[in-house]
């Protein structure tokens, strides 16, 4: 990485602040790079799904995983819970969506509410383990009879194929049959997944991000209180591949015994640790044991540390001096918080990122856990803070009362935010797309063909507000 002459700043700088210079490029196809990273998490693009309660469950993380991204569980999740949703995501089909799964005798009423779960829109009406028939979500302002039960609304399936497919004869079936939605069944008919004619397509664009026995991987965090050794090894065997000891201000003391003692129990999986933003809080995160270091204070889309407390750094400065300062010691960052546009995630990678963790961007998606809601404004769901006081409320809930209403004092986030679901991107899925053709395109006309090289080759340049303003296209456009 370096500035355009006369570029190199004298002031610490966020992704706003940055343009990126075309180098001389032998690119030919945006397909050619590699999006994969080496720092142990396995992912084979270069995003993360933050550990947000509003943001990281089992229909995100399975998702995403299938493209090679990696969702952290928050540290609030229960233990059982946590179980559950790692055995879900280790049990997914590897091409094929989970569809929803509904019964002859279940009501239409009830299909419609659980369908806007999945992106593809339809749910799967299975008898015993065969499936039988579909429902697709119901138009605005089609009347349906939410009443009927779905024995007598279900219609028939478009197309059955077996789960072994290759998912580009799925494709050339759908175009065949001018449908939208393939049923995979197992050898014995019973129901395996489904795939859409873009599920097919990115199957072959995409690798999902595998463990050693080829299942999908799934991250989880840990706070730095409490017997922290005794639930990193819970969460291991319930089969995490990864832990993320995360507390706000991972510089200090108790954060450093908590990941010293989790490291010392070497439970085989990659640790990553944060919030920190200088080098000296890198250096010392490594030292305890971390191979990840994540890097963000205040950039966060529901962070009001900033503004409350003057505390925090301008993310991609604070990615640049905590990213050399670990690669010195064969260790990686995530640029945690602040990713609002594609160009946000090719920019930390720039900085020398290995992942881009994203949280509130992907609060607005049909895979986030939250209840969809309408407006006049159109389809939304409710995000909040890791530190509000919303989420400080669920946290201390064991807590007597006056417990409660003292933590409640220190929130440090919003608790409650409407992200708009993008009626263009509705999934997570097409988040994915729209930020890997983004990233990939930046390779290209830096010409690097993977992340490493668009690191090192990359030209920067600093731009004014309205440098920043010129790029973006009218309003209404984006
Ligand atoms: P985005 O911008 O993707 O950032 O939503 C995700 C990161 O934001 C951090 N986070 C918070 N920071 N108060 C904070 O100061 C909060 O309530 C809060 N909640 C999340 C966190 O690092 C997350 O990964």
């Amino acid at each position: 990485m370096r500035f355009l002459e006369g570029h190199r700043p004298d002031h610490d700088l966020t992704y706003d602040d940055l343009f990126i210079v075309p180098n001389r490029s032998a690119a030919t196809s945006r397909f050619d790079v590699d999006l994969s990273t080496e720092d142990g998490s396995g992912t084979t693009i270069p995003l993360v799904v933050a550990n947000m309660t509003a943001i990281a469950g089992k229909r995100m993380a399975e998702t995403v995983a299938r493209r090679g991204g990696l969702v952290v569980l928050p540290q609030d999740v229960p233990i059982d819970a946590a179980r559950r949703t790692i055995a879900h995501v280790k049990t997914r089909h590897l091409v094929a969506d989970t569809p929803v799964v509904m019964s002859p005798n279940d009501l239409m009423a009830n299909a419609q509410a659980l369908i806007p779960k999945r992106a593809h829109g339809y749910a799967v009406v299975v008898d015993g383990s065969a499936p039988v028939g579909v429902v697709p979500r119901a138009g605005v302002g089609h009347e349906i009879d939410m009443f009927t039960d779905l024995r007598s609304a279900m219609t028939p399936i478009p197309v059955t194929l077996p789960a072994d497919t290759d998912p580009r004869v799925v494709f050339d079936a759908l175009v065949d049959a001018n449908a939208d939605l393939a049923v995979l069944v197992n050898g014995d008919g019973a129901l395996a997944g489904v795939l859409t004619r873009t599920g097919a397509l990115r199957a072959g664009i995409y690798r999902p991000n595998v463990d050693a026995q080829g299942r999908l991987r799934i991250a989880a965090a840990v706070g730095i209180n409490g017997d922290v050794v005794a639930s990193a090894r819970a969460l291991v065997e319930a089969g995490a591949d990864l832990l993320v000891v995360d507390t706000a201000h991972g510089h200090q003391e108790k954060m450093i015994s908590a990941l010293s003692a989790i490291a010392a129990a070497d439970l085989g999986v990659p640790l990553a640790a944060g919030n920190v933003v200088s080098e000296r809080g890198a250096l010392d995160l490594v030292d305890a044991g971390a191979t990840i270091v994540k890097v963000g204070v205040g950039p966060g889309a529901m962070c009001t540390t900033r503004m409350m407390t003057g505390v925090g750094r301008p993310q991609f400065s604070a990615v640049v001096e905590c990213a050399a300062a670990a690669r010195e010691r064969g260790a990686h960052v995530w640029a945690d918080g602040g990713i609002r546009h594609p160009r946000d995630v090719a920019l930390a990678v720039a900085a020398g990122a290995s992942n881009a963790m994203v949280g509130s961007w992907f609060a607005g998606t049909y895979e986030s856990p939250g209840d969809l809601h309408a407006d006049a404004g159109g389809e939304y769901k409710v995000s909040f803070g890791m530190a509000s006081k919303r989420a400080v409320a669920a946290r201390s809930a064991g807590d007597n009362a006056y417990d409660q209403a003292r933590k409640a004092l220190f929130e440090e986030g919003i608790s409650s935010s409407r992200i708009r679901i993008d009626p263009e991107r509705p999934s997570v899925e097409d988040l994915i797309d729209h930020i890997c053709s983004g990233v990939r395109s930046t390779a290209t006309y830096t010409g690097a063909t993977s992340l490493p090289e668009l690191h090192e080759k990359v030209v920067l340049g600093v731009q004014s507000a309205a440098g920043f303003a010129e790029g973006r296209p009218l309003p209404g456009g984006w």
